[in-house]
């Protein structure tokens, strides 16, 4: 089977080319490098079943011609912006990565035949929610993020898509994902923070946001065995574990894994920035009812990111 995957060079992205090519597929990955690492690629590069094209997608000309040459039966469209808490820094970036991106690989897709087309979208889509766990039905009126948004804009494209041209539309409502390759978020924050100065940390907000995260192999893991066993025109899922810690358990566990005891100077607030959700927790039951499961634990999943990041100091070196 032929997948390209975008955002290949990225936390996620370099994950799933892995994956694909250990389940024998053959694999396209697809990158600017804007975020992503040339490193992350190593393994996949040595792979046979493996190429690469360094390409912006926001160039519709090139995006279209590398979809034409390649011609994947399926596409995993990972590349985006996917910096959830500088929107308002920069109001165009998240319609331009986030939306017109999509647009672009899924228009090229169509016109390359594409059966499947895979998409990384947030649970953050569910703004402020008021059922927990959070189902995929639960009404979200209210957006709290320009990222959030343009993701919301593309999953409305890939289900017209998939009403309209027969394509069938893979959409996935991530937590917060940790692991290997992991060069963003509240971990890599407090690595970070931590490297600088190991006796005072500031933490965003009042530390008891709570929220779920899984682990990248679970997240990748589970892109696959949707893409095999789920055949809807649009298949919507949330991805997330059934359990779910507080900022301040996440530093607990950060601490505990470098060995250091700084004292915690609080922001202060339920949110650490504009946008940030205090709660988020997703109903997977309609994932899990396909045969899916997470594997590794939340406070597992800490750990080994933490480990991995004082394993490759040059990511933190590099921010
Ligand atoms: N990491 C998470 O916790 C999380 C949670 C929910 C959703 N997601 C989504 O999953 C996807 C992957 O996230 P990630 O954590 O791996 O992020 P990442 O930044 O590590 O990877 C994104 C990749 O896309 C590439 N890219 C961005 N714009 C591009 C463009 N115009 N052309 C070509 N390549 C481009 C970047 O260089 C990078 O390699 C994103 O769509 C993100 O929004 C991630």
């Amino acid at each position: 089977m032929k997948i390209l995957v975008t955002g290949a060079a990225g936390f996620i992205g370099s994950n799933l080319c892995d994956y694909l090519l250990t389940q024998g597929a053959q694999v396209a990955g697809v990158d600017n490098f804007s975020t992503g690492h040339r490193e992350f690629l190593a393994q996949a590069t040595a792979h046979k079943k493996f190429e690469f094209h360094e390409v912006d997608l926001l160039d519709f000309e090139r995006t279209r011609e590398t979809l034409a040459a390649f011609t994947p039966e399926t596409v995993v469209h990972l590349a985006a912006n996917a910096d959830v808490r500088f929107g308002l820094q920069h109001p165009r970036k998240d319609l331009d990565q986030g939306t017109v991106v999509t647009f672009n690989v899924l228009e090229s897709a169509r016109l390359a035949g594409v059966k499947k087309f895979a998409f990384a979208s947030t649970g953050s889509v569910y703004g402020e929610p008021v059922i927990f766990p959070t189902p995929e039905t639960c009404p979200f009126p209210v957006q709290t993020s320009l990222y959030a948004a343009a993701k919301l804009a593309a999953e409305g494209l890939i289900a017209a898509y998939a009403e309209g041209y027969g394509m069938k539309g893979y959409i996935f409502r991530f937590v917060s994902i940790l692991g290997d390759r992991y060069s963003h978020g509240h971990v890599f924050d407090f690595a970070n923070k931590l490297h600088a100065n190991s006796a005072n940390i500031e933490v965003l907000g009042d530390g008891k946001q709570t929220k779920a995260y899984l682990h990248v192999s679970d997240c990748v893991a589970a892109i696959w065995h949707v893409l095999g066993s789920c055949n809807e025109k649009v298949n919507l899922f949330n991805l997330g574990p059934d359990e779910y810690i507080t900022v301040d358990q996440s530093l607990d566990i950060i601490c505990k894994v470098m060995g250091m005891h700084p004292k915690r100077q609080y922001t202060g607030g339920k949110r650490g920035w504009t946008g940030d959700s205090p709660f988020i927790f997703l109903d997977c039951a309609r994932l899990k009812a396909t045969g899916w499961k997470a594997r590794k634990t939340i406070s597992e999943s800490v750990e080994l990111t933490i480990r991995y990041l004082l394993g490759n100091d040059w990511l933190l070196k590099r921010r």
